[in-house]
């Protein structure tokens, strides 16, 4: 048994490795922070025109949910949300970048992933299906966070659906800037290297 403050920590200090910065640091690519919408996502990284360190950000940044998650459930049963709620904040508010982190659309798919994978799988499908068909990441990654709730309380574990509820919502405040461009008719599509403001 560890103390609830330590799951969060835990979590947090995962969730808040930004492999985005450091990809597209060691890539040779410069600061992604100075780069289209400025965010450490892999869509932004994928702005840079560096396709492989997309994937390996997307993947890293899905991964960091997993273990954070897998690690605290396996060591301690039962804090495995508060290792999930660790990881996602983590992500999005990172200490070592001033807290200016990511909208945490792909940890959140790690995070769904080791809580309940049947979950994960819905959330693979609507994020990747409405990326490929709208081609507008915002859109597809608010879509994919929202569908976790939705079949966590259609298909359970029921006691996580306030978790991603909450975690949802977050990510749609993180997209603030997104839902602007959204309504000005001004987010960049995925595919076209065009800076995002
Ligand atoms: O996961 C981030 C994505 O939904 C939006 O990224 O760079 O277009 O703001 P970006």
């Amino acid at each position: 048994w560890i103390p609830p403050a330590a799951a969060l920590l835990i979590g947090y200090l995962l969730g808040s490795i930004p492999f985005g910065v450091i990809l597209t640091r060691l890539g040779g690519a410069g600061d992604l922070r100075q780069v289209g919408s400025g965010n450490i996502g892999a869509t932004n990284v994928l702005r840079t025109g560096r396709k492989g360190l997309a994937a390996a950000t997307l993947l890293l940044d899905m991964l960091k949910g997993v273990a954070a998650v897998g690690i605290v459930a396996a060591l301690f049963p039962g804090q495995a949300t508060l290792a999930a709620a660790g990881a996602f904040v983590g992500h999005c508010y990172p200490i070592w970048l001033g807290f200016k982190g990511g909208k945490g659309v792909a940890t959140l798919m790690g995070i769904v992933v080791a809580l309940a994978w049947p979950l994960g799988l819905v959330y693979a499908v609507v994020w990747l299906g409405l990326l490929a068909g709208l081609r507008i990441s915002s859109v597809a990654g608010m879509a994919a966070a929202v569908s976790a709730p939705v079949a966590a309380a259609i298909l359970g574990p029921f006691d996580i659906v306030p978790l991603l509820l909450a975690l949802a919502l977050l990510v749609i405040w993180k997209h603030r800037a997104n839902i602007s461009r959204l309504l000005d008719g001004t987010e960049p599509r995925v595919g076209r290297a065009k800076n995002a403001g």
